[in-house]
């Protein structure tokens, strides 16, 4: 296993587009079992294959405490929505900012696991929260996208004011 490199905004890495798994193989295990490692050495409760630089539809999440709930989805879609929520939001690639951002409250999708089988899930509050931040990463998108150009503004400063800093600091809140 293996700890990958988190891209931070605003690196133009972080917009492009993933591709779908075209092959669940070995490959395919290892990058899951390496975003996990990733994901919960940088206490996150999710990870989008896009944020370490491998631009394929692999997302990972557990929201557990003690992290014993591992979800893989890929090639996640998200197949119905509905409702709205509002929830405060952080980021691997977007180190100690927190904003509310409106989401759909429940959310249907359709994935296949790592071993390649289909499955569908339901899902509602932090969950639905967490899935569609990550499959928003795959499209290149991150969740200070939906807030005003003001806040935009300041996360970036923000940002390049952490960049000055090290070491970093670990995130206070929950993260994805
Ligand atoms: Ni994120």
């Amino acid at each position: 296993m293996a700890l990958l490199e988190i891209l931070h905004h605003p690196d133009a890495r972080l917009r492009k587009k993933a591709a779908p798994v075209q092959q669940i193989d070995a490959r395919i295990t290892q990058l899951v079992a390496d975003m996990f490692e990733t994901m919960y050495a940088a206490h996150g409760i999710g990870l989008a294959a896009t944020q370490i630089n491998v631009h394929e539809r692999v997302v990972v999440i557990d929201l557990s405490e003690e992290k014993t709930e591992p979800l893989c989805l890929i090639n996640a879609e998200i197949i119905s929505k509905e409702g709205k929520m509002e929830h405060e939001e952080g980021c691997l690639s977007v180190p100690e900012y927190y904003e509310k951002v409106e989401r759909a409250e429940r959310i249907q999708v359709r994935a296949l696991d790592t071993a390649g089988k289909t499955f569908e899930m339901d899902a509602d509050g932090l969950l639905a929260v967490c899935i569609q931040h990550e499959l928003d990463h795959l499209d290149g998108k991150l969740f200070v996208d939906y807030l005003s150009s003001l806040k935009q503004q300041r996360v970036r400063k923000k940002l390049e004011k952490l960049k000055k800093q090290q070491p970093k600091s670990p995130a206070s809140g929950a993260a994805a």
